[in-house]
């Protein structure tokens, strides 16, 4: 498919009023706010998904939901470091036949509250993603690709999304065997995000997610001479991944049509203007909740809200407007 045969990335449907300043429409849906949960925060239960529902999310993305039941890695797979976190959780999910359940409850959930739900997904290699993808797809708004898992291995995450390749073939076989807008969750370990950004919106993909954590890291406690993660290694979010996280934005921004989600140590509605500005259509918090509880959501919309007026602009006015 041709890039410049895809979506509008600043289609934006918002108007003058207060209330309604941060409506927008992405990928033909209607999302009330574009702050949404980053995937894998909140676990994948309802319960969790509502709590954030509740506090003004205007999407919630689940955890990565594999083809197989996984129990993740041994404790601790989190840790705190110098702005921000490292984390292994080692991709735990119920699987996704085990996970139709408590999937259509969190739908049922977030129906009232107009949230919308991201199933984000994970797989090997394109068998499996087509498998997860035809599963969870009618139970979802969006599906989003997670192809850049830092410290997966095994030919999962990040093996695919450092190779333009592997990137296309998932992408393209996921978009066959779906109706849903299909979006491309991508790893900033890469030496040219461009191409990787080009070859997925090439295959297909509605939109991009950008970026997953950096590295892997690694902490040492010096007391126990040993890693502090059960996995020893894991990858890095938070505050200081922003500048990283901001870059790439703006780089595939300046490659693609096709709309960005921007993600990477978003704290304040200033983090998330500054993402726009840089191209983000909407933006997910992840560490974020770390930082200032559930209801960070609310105060970053309000705080974005406060701009525009101030201001007088519209979310499109700010876009990618750092490119003018
Ligand atoms: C895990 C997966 C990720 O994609 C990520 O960025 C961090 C952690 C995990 O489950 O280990």
């Amino acid at each position: 498919m041709s890039k410049f045969s895809v979506h509008n990335k600043n289609n934006i449907n918002d108007t003058n009023g207060k209330k309604d300043i941060l409506n927008l429409n992405l990928f033909g849906i209607d999302f009330k706010n574009p702050v949404f949960l980053a995937a894998g925060v909140m676990g994948e239960t309802g319960s969790a998904m509502r709590r954030i529902a509740k506090n003004g999310a205007g999407a919630v993305c689940t955890k990565s939901i594999g083809i197989e039941k996984k129990p993740g890695h041994n404790n601790p797979t989190m840790v705190e470091v110098e702005g921000g976190f490292l984390n292994a959780m080692g991709l735990p999910n119920p699987g996704i036949d085990e996970y139709i359940d408590e999937i259509e409850y969190i739908r049922k959930q977030m129906k009232d509250l107009n949230v919308k739900v991201i199933g984000s997904i994970y797989g090997k290699n394109e068998k499996e993603f087509e498998k997860v993808a035809e599963t969870i797809a009618e139970h979802v708004d969006l599906i989003e690709l997670n192809i850049s898992c830092p410290h997966a291995g095994g030919g999962y995450g990040s093996s695919i999304g450092q190779d333009c390749n592997l990137s296309h073939k998932v992408v393209s076989t996921v978009k066959n065997v779906t109706k849903v807008p299909v979006i491309a969750k991508l790893t900033p370990n890469v030496t040219d995000i461009k191409e990787i950004a080009t070859s997925v919106e090439d295959a297909g993909a509605d939109g991009i997610t950008a970026i997953n954590t950096l590295g892997p890291g690694m902490v040492i406690d010096i007391e126990s001479k040993k890693p502090i993660l059960g996995n020893i290694y894991g990858g890095m979010s938070g505050k200081a991944v922003k500048p990283i996280a901001i870059k790439n934005v703006y780089d595939i921004y300046s490659a693609v049509e096709i709309p960005i989600i921007g993600v990477g140590g978003i704290t304040t509605g200033s983090d998330a203007i500054e993402f726009m500005m840089a191209g983000a259509s909407a933006v997910q918090v992840g560490t974020g909740v770390y930082y200032r509880g559930y209801e960070i959501f609310n105060k970053i919309n309000d705080e974005i809200s406060e701009y525009l007026l101030k201001k007088e602009l519209k979310m499109s006015d700010i876009i990618g407007c750092v490119h003018n």
